[in-house]
């Protein structure tokens, strides 16, 4: 069935605390170094929120720098999704605080698809503007991994960061030549085992057993996760590749989630794309979850990278486990 309408990225925002933890910082936190964490990770630094802080703090800033570059006013928006694994709270969601504190009137849902977050949320604002219902979507992505993470934990607390991006998804003509041209979303609950925060839900709601368990940290069994990122990046690429019609070689940009350079290395050799068209920031922020993917996108445009007519491709895993990929023809 041919969509009724496009739906394009009209306008993309970021924002990163300003609080800098590095590598050496941690070296005085955990029996870790700074050499372990490079070569093992490629992070170098991440950014971390400030006390206080919460993430529709980050969201919020993404978002009105979206709206700004996409030329639009809070009252043009007709829906907001807020993809977070750290939310501010259960409930009320995340997108209803961004939706009051920006004064818009719309509805506001958040999406729990950990690392795979925005290309999921961008996938559901795709059809819902193809479909005609929406004209204007703001998907953010917005993280706060600090507060959930275990900070003894030398396994688990060199690899995270804080940060928040956002895009407006937009109904664009038919014949405007650019766009989300296709999306490709997956799942496997099967494995939610390997990465999760078990606890604070109702199958362990808060106790004081489940607090000395540290049930409300992330857990994680890395090597388990590293081989089902590359598997499932690499798929994912095929098959959005497929749906768009499109070749490996006719990829511009892959923008990957920033999870470990040595997972965006393998997946780009399996692909067999050349390291300058693959966007890493890796380095400076660690895994942001939801926000990585849209962050990265964020910088590789405002810095001139990406061209008009280019097609790039967002890919990404996460926890559930899920995993995402959308081909945007810029
Ligand atoms: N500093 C020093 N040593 C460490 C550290 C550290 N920070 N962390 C672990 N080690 C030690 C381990 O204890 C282990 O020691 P041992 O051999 O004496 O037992 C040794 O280093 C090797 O550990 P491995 O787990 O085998 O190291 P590996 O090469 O697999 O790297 C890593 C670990 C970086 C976690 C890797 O497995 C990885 O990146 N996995 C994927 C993680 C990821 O992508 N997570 C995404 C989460 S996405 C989301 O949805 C939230």
């Amino acid at each position: 069935m041919s969509a009724l309408y496009q739906a394009g990225i009209t306008g993309l925002g970021a924002y990163l605390p300003a609080k800098v933890l590095t590598n050496f910082d941690l070296e005085k936190m955990v029996d870790t170094t700074d050499d372990w964490i490079r070569t093992r990770t490629g992070i170098r630094e991440r950014r971390i929120a400030a006390k206080g802080q919460k993430s529709s703090d980050l969201g919020l800033e993404a978002a009105k720098q979206a709206l700004q570059n996409a030329g639009l006013k809070p009252a043009d928006l007709e829906l907001i999704i807020v993809a977070t694994i750290t939310p501010d709270m259960l409930f009320p969601s995340t997108a209803c605080s961004i939706q009051a504190r920006l004064g818009a009137a719309c509805g506001a849902f958040d999406m729990a698809a950990a690392c795979s977050g925005f290309p999921y949320a961008l996938a559901v604002s795709e059809g819902l503007v193809k479909a005609g219902l929406y004209k204007h979507i703001l998907v953010v992505g917005a993280e706060m991994l600090s507060s959930f993470i275990d900070w003894k934990d030398r396994a688990t607390c060199v690899l995270f960061g804080d940060g928040a991006g956002a895009a407006v998804v937009s109904r664009l003509d038919h014949d405007s030549g650019h766009g989300v041209i296709a999306s490709y979303l997956g799942s496997d609950g099967n494995q939610a085992d390997i990465l999760q925060i078990p606890g604070g839900g109702s199958a362990h709601p808060p106790s004081e057993e489940t607090l000395k368990q540290g049930l409300h940290f992330l857990k994680m069994q890395g090597a388990e996760v590293f081989k089902v990122a590359v598997r499932t990046m690499e798929d994912a690429v095929h098959e959005v590749l497929r749906r768009a019609d499109l070749e490996l070689k006719d990829v511009d940009w892959l923008i990957p989630h920033q999870a470990n350079i040595r997972i965006l290395n393998a997946v780009a050799e399996r692909l067999e794309l050349p390291p300058e068209k693959v966007y890493i920031n890796v380095d400076r922020y660690g895994n942001m979850s939801s926000a990585s993917t849209v962050v990265a996108l964020c910088e590789a445009v405002s810095q001139g990278l990406v061209k008009k007519g280019q097609i790039i491709v967002l890919v990404a895993f996460g926890g559930g486990l899920t995993w995402a990929a959308n081909v945007i023809k810029w």
